[in-house]
């Protein structure tokens, strides 16, 4: 009896000391981070991102308009710079995004080019940029935000490329035969029409060969409780086609005062949603990736999005771990 007990204690203390990093990748999770290679030269950010995250995404940087800011030229310094500490600091990197409707860059319609057109500037973009990261990128959100809350389809620029989606896959695939393709979406974290027809669209992909790896959750909500139920039934309809979930751009917002601070009550709330999504995560082997929209609340998009709140992260604008913090460390496994 008493060894049980002593190897209790040493263990409850080794999870004590451990970072949240540590601990998930104990549990096969990586817990990720959206980065601003901007702010990889402030201390606190470089520090807290190397030892409590095991993924880095580029918040901005791989995306259309950034990378590929004129036909003939792209833009790669920025992200070599977060692929370069991700490979420094041991981490893995994630690639966002290939195909969006939101900043893209302006030369692409312009002169309204012919579907045929914008198919060949699709392809170029895609083997380029997944080429250039091969071997590094170990998963892409290759199409983001398609769908509708209706579950209709988005009508974005690249529409008039007949089953673009398909298209946007195999060319990922082609430049990258290594890398995992996702296809990432909000609200549509439990079931409803949205979540139904993305569903739908990923089992189509598969049923018709189409190279999908997995489905991007990006959990961009608030406080109030989750239907865990809910959100566990997508998730299981997801893993149960073969494929991954991973929670991808997880910020829990609360409301701010007058002086832009949260309050207690309200940070337990979130603390309490942050455990709820890592418990539910933790139910599929196959959910294999927790990432928040950002390391601190000081640089969060929450604030100049939704106005009047924020404070959406896990580490508060001065770095210090909040409450959310802690509930995810235990929901792996701290004491
Ligand atoms: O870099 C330019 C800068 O040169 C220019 O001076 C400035 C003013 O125009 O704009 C800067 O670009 C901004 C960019 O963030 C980098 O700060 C864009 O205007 C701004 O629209 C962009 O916002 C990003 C937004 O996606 C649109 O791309 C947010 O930071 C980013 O958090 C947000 O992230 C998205 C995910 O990619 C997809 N899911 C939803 C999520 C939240 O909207």
């Amino acid at each position: 009896m008493r060894k049980t007990w002593i190897l209790a204690l040493v263990c409850a203390a080794g999870l004590s000391g451990q970072s949240l990093r540590q601990l998930a990748e104990a549990r096969s999770v990586k817990i990720g981070a959206a980065v601003n290679p901007m702010r990889l030269n402030e201390p606190a950010y470089a520090e807290t991102l190397a030892r409590e995250f095991s993924q880095a995404e580029p918040e901005n940087a791989m995306k259309f308009g950034p990378i590929h800011p004129a036909r003939d030229r792209y833009n790669w310094a920025p992200a070599e710079a977060v692929a370069n500490f991700a490979r420094e600091h041991n981490m893995a990197l994630r690639g966002h995004t290939l195909v969006w409707h939101q900043q893209l860059a302006p030369w692409v319609t312009a002169g309204a080019p012919s579907p045929a057109d914008l198919e060949k500037i699709l392809g170029e973009h895609i083997a380029a940029v997944v080429g250039h990261f091969a071997g590094q990128v170990y998963a892409w959100d290759v199409v983001n935000e398609a769908i509708e809350k209706d579950g209709s389809p988005r009508k974005s620029p690249w529409s008039p490329v007949p089953d673009y989606i398909a298209k946007a896959f195999r060319m990922a695939r082609a430049a990258d035969p290594k890398a995992k393709l996702f296809y990432n979406d909000y609200d549509a974290e439990g079931i409803d029409a949205k979540s139904d027809a993305i569903y739908a669209l990923v089992k189509d992909l598969k049923q018709r060969g189409v190279p999908i790896d997995g489905v991007g959750m990006q959990f961009h909500i608030t406080a109030k409780p989750l239907d865990t139920e809910s959100i566990a039934a997508n998730m299981k309809r997801l893993t149960d086609l073969g494929l991954e979930v991973q929670i991808t751009e997880l910020d829990v917002r609360v409301p701010l005062d007058s002086s832009g601070r949260p309050g207690a009550a309200d940070l337990e709330a979130q603390a309490r949603v942050y455990g709820q999504v890592a418990r539910t995560c933790l139910k599929f082997p196959r959910c294999t990736a927790i990432q928040t929209w950002g390391v601190t609340d000081k640089y969060s998009w929450v604030p100049g999005y939704f106005k009047g709140t924020g404070a959406a992260l896990l580490f508060d604008r001065e770095y210090n771990p909040k409450p959310a913090y802690e509930a995810m460390r235990a929901a792996f496994g701290a004491r």
